[in-house]
């Protein structure tokens, strides 16, 4: 089932496909995918309306970006159908960086400019539709990380900017020594993981008017395999919205729950597989009643709420 729907993430910012492509696990199978396999896989995404990648630098140990690459290349669509999302700040104590001692974050308009320039490279393309600052970094000077970032813009080299993991206060103070919106902040939330509701990142995004990118919007897959409690009940919650309207896939269920938000959160999807894909595809066309939404969120926190 395709979907043509768009979301913008603010008013005059960047628009993406209402789900978007996680690509994070692409190498994390069995067998790597050969570049043919990678093409594939993007043209069944886009088939699906997932037009929109999400990629940081690091992914894969710093592999993925290069591997999609190869196979974007072959894939037999324009770019500007597409949008690609990437990120950068994190630096991974790797292999394939052995400078890294350890894990830590770098802001500094050296490495910004480095890290872009390599994921272009990696991934074949002159430009980012979106480029995210992955965590905040204690170290940040907000002067240096703005500036450069509004360089990236004026270059062409990066089309918008946002943020991800950034508290409220963070977001600001990058926010002020901006030229343009930070177009969004992407956080973790799902059915398992509800502290946006309450931790005021949901309310500063919608105060702002930008859609909040959502990641691990299954737990990471938890919900399907964890054995707690609350993976058991929020399962039993989901299977009987699922069951009351007729839509038959718990997964799907857990992305609408994600949708009804008024923030409009824009969820971004892990799994590799397309049929699971197209499963979660037929979230957009679910609306949950506040009733079902809050037996969810029971089911989740364990008790009613107050
Ligand atoms: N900004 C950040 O800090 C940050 C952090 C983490 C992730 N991300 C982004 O968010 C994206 C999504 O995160 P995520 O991968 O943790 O998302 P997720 O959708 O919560 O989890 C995906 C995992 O769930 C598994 N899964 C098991 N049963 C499933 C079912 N019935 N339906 C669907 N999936 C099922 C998938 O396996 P199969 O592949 O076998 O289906 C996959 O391993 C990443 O790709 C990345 O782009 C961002």
């Amino acid at each position: 089932m395709s979907h043509d729907g768009r979301i913008a993430l603010t008013k005059n910012g960047p628009s993406l496909s209402r789900l978007v492509f996680g690509a994070w696990r692409l190498l994390d199978g069995a067998g790597r995918p050969d570049a043919e396999a990678v093409a594939r896989l993007i043209g069944t995404a886009v088939d699906l309306g997932l037009t929109s990648f999400d990629h940081a630098d690091i992914y894969g140990n710093y592999e993925v970006e290069a591997a999609f690459g190869a196979g974007l290349a072959r894939w037999t669509g324009k770019r500007d159908e597409i949008e690609l999302i990437s990120k950068c700040d994190i630096m991974l104590a790797s292999d394939n960086r052995p400078q890294n001692r350890l894990k830590h974050y770098d802001t500094s308009a050296a490495h910004i400019t480095a890290s872009v320039d390599r994921s272009l490279a990696n991934l074949g393309t002159d430009y980012l539709d979106l480029l995210l600052l992955h965590r905040p970094d204690p170290l940040m000077d907000a002067d240096e990380t703005a500036a450069t970032l509004a360089g990236l813009v004026k270059s062409g080299k990066v089309r918008a900017v946002g943020v991800s993991n950034f508290t409220p206060s963070q977001f600001h103070l990058l926010a002020s020594r901006l030229p343009f919106t930070l177009a969004t902040n992407q956080i973790e939330m799902s059915v398992l993981k509800t502290s946006a509701l309450t931790d005021g990142s949901l309310d500063h995004a919608q105060r702002l008017g930008y859609a909040p990118m959502v990641w691990s919007p299954l737990g990471g897959g938890s919900l399907f395999t964890g054995q707690e409690g609350r993976e058991a009940r929020v399962r039993a919650a989901l299977a009987a919205v699922a069951a009351e309207t007729g839509t038959g896939d718990l997964a799907a269920v857990a992305i609408a729950w994600l949708l009804r938000h008024p923030a409009r959160l824009v969820p971004v999807l892990g799994s590799m597989k397309p049929e699971r894909l197209a499963a979660m595809v037929k979230a957009i066309e679910i609306v949950l009643d506040r009733q079902h939404w809050f037996a969810i969120l029971e089911a989740s926190e364990g008790r009613p709420v107050a």
